[in-house]
């Protein structure tokens, strides 16, 4: 895997874009980072206007994947200026052992159009195709169905149930994790 990766942007698809976040993109991402359905699986509370601004200007402003606690965050939004959908992140999730983790969150209204799929396809492929991953994982609450569905179709695996393994905003969570390796991702994007 690469120690350093710094993405070429916008990421097109389809029907998308996948960009660079601005601090722009704080009232649409408040719209939805401020929902408390959109944020029941999420691991923080319903954010507020400043916990979105700071999020844009520190974590979000990082233009590279590098180092043990890199990540990089991306704006999903329709081609040639139009609307933010929804945001990625991709972060290392153990450099050592190649392994990247991707999350996923969509505005409500923009969901059920296959956006959030079509987007994590996109990463899933920075993540193997320019990042070099060995490994990428997805982890949700087994309740979210949703977010299990898009790592689904995006190839990933289900593989490993935990129980009680984290305390998500003082409550103890289980967790579902799915899994695909780099030689897997390949063999069916021949
Ligand atoms: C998880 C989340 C991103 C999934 O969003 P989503 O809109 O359900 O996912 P997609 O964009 O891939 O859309 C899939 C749906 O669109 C439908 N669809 C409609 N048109 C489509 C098209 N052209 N192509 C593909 N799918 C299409 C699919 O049939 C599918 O429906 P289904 O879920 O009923 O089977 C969203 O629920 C969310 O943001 N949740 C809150 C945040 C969260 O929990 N994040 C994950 C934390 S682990």
């Amino acid at each position: 895997m690469r120690e350093s990766t710094t993405p070429r942007l916008p990421i097109r698809t389809a029907r998308l874009e996948l960009r660079r976040l601005t601090p722009g993109d704080r009232d649409a991402m408040l719209w939805y980072r401020s929902d408390p359905e959109t944020c029941r699986y999420l691991p923080f509370r319903p954010q507020t206007a400043d916990e979105v601004a700071r999020y844009l200007t520190t974590r979000a402003a990082r233009t590279a994947l590098e180092g043990t606690d890199g990540s990089l965050s991306f704006g999903v939004a329709l081609p040639d200026g139009g609307p933010l959908l929804g945001d990625l992140i991709v972060f290392v999730r153990d450099l050592e052992q190649e392994c990247l983790e991707l999350g996923w969150v969509f505005a409500p209204e923009h969901r059920g159009h296959g956006y959030a799929t079509e987007a994590a396809a996109a990463l899933l492929a920075f993540a193997f195709g320019e990042v070099g991953a060995h490994r990428v994982v997805a982890r949700m609450d087994p309740a979210n169905t949703a977010s299990a569905r898009v790592a689904d179709r995006i190839g990933m695996r289900r593989e490993a149930l935990l129980l009680e393994n984290e305390r998500v905003k003082g409550v103890w969570s289980d967790t579902l994790n799915y899994a695909v390796l780099e030689r897997e991702w390949r063999a069916s994007h021949r």
